[in-house]
């Protein structure tokens, strides 16, 4: 099958490209710089001319928080770029695959979301990313939604990586512990949107298994790597304060009914920081 990926080069697009090629698929990697998925008429066009079966949409505008400055672009990446996918996908008899994020929900819920709760986006972020699952659901007549969360991965930056990083300097860590959520490893993620290809089209949830909140979070990481970080758990307020910049509204509790079996959150963080170091170690300890 003739595979086309957006956004290939992003943290998801690195681990999901090669997963996809082992499951015997053909990929063709696309990112920025020769599809911008923001072009409408190039992306009709590469479509046309490359003729893949199925679509792997990944491509989008993901800071969080500088979406909040920038709601143009955010929509004209997240959203507009999706639903010149959707055409696109239509018009070449493509099957459709776009990553969401449980940043849809408003997080009022206490028991994990199902893909057909009602979205209710608290950020920009949030909501360019629902209109362009509408754009899709719209647009596309064959389409996967696959909505994740808290996502990490070896090719980008995450909040492991960070919080390793800041212990590494000895600083003072506080991390919210009012935000619940499920932590996703990449490679679990691209293995979980491969077993989706056997169900109904339709909207799904694909996310590691269990709930966490970011301060136990990273009290794992550092059990796990056998660290004495100095760790204190904070709110969401407190936090917000003493940033001084906009910080986006997340969802107090976002996690998200699997729709498809998937590895304990804690299984996939212990098999993560393992690859991590066996890479530390071939590279001579600087990753
Ligand atoms: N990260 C998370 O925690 C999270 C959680 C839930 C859902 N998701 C979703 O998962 C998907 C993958 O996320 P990720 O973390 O892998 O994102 P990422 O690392 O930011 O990768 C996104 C890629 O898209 C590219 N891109 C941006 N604008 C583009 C354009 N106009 N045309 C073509 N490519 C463009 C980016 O290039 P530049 O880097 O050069 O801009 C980057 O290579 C996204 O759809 C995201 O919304 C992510």
């Amino acid at each position: 099958m003739k595979v086309l990926v957006t956004g290939a080069k992003g943290m998801l697009g690195r681990d999901l490209c090669p997963i996809f090629e082992d499951a015997g698929m053909f990929v063709i990697e696309t990112d920025k710089e020769n599809l911008d998925i923001t072009d409408e008429k190039a992306v009709e066009e590469f479509i046309t001319n490359v003729k893949p079966q199925m679509i792997v949409h990944l491509a989008a505008y993901t800071n969080v928080d500088g979406a909040e400055s920038d709601p143009e672009t955010a929509d004209l990446i997240n959203h507009k770029g999706a639903k010149n996918l959707a055409l696109a996908a239509k018009k070449a008899d493509a099957l459709l695959i776009y990553v969401s994020t449980d940043y849809v929900f408003d997080g009022l819920k206490t028991t994990p979301y199902l893909p057909n709760d009602p979205a209710n986006p608290q950020s920009v972020y949030g909501k360019t990313k629902f209109l362009g699952e509408e754009a899709v659901r719209q647009n596309a007549e064959k389409y996967y939604i696959a909505r994740t969360s808290w996502l990490y991965g070896i090719h980008g930056k995450n909040f492991i990586e960070t919080m390793l990083n800041l212990a590494a300097h000895e600083k003072e860590l506080k991390v919210v512990n009012d935000q619940t959520g499920s932590p996703t490893y990449t490679v679990d993620l691209a293995l979980g949107i491969l077993k989706l290809l056997n169900k109904p089209f339709g909207t799904y949830h694909v996310s590691g298994e269990g709930e966490t909140t970011w301060y136990d979070f990273a009290r794992e990481i550092f059990a796990l790597e056998g660290i004495e970080a100095n760790l204190a758990p904070t709110s969401t307020e407190d936090y917000v304060k003493n940033q001084n910049k906009k910080i986006a509204q997340r969802p107090k509790y976002s996690t998200l009914q699997n729709s498809v079996p998937m590895r304990d959150w804690k299984e996939a963080l212990k098999s993560y920081l393992e690859y991590r170091k066996s890479l530390e170690q071939t590279s001579g300890g600087t990753l």
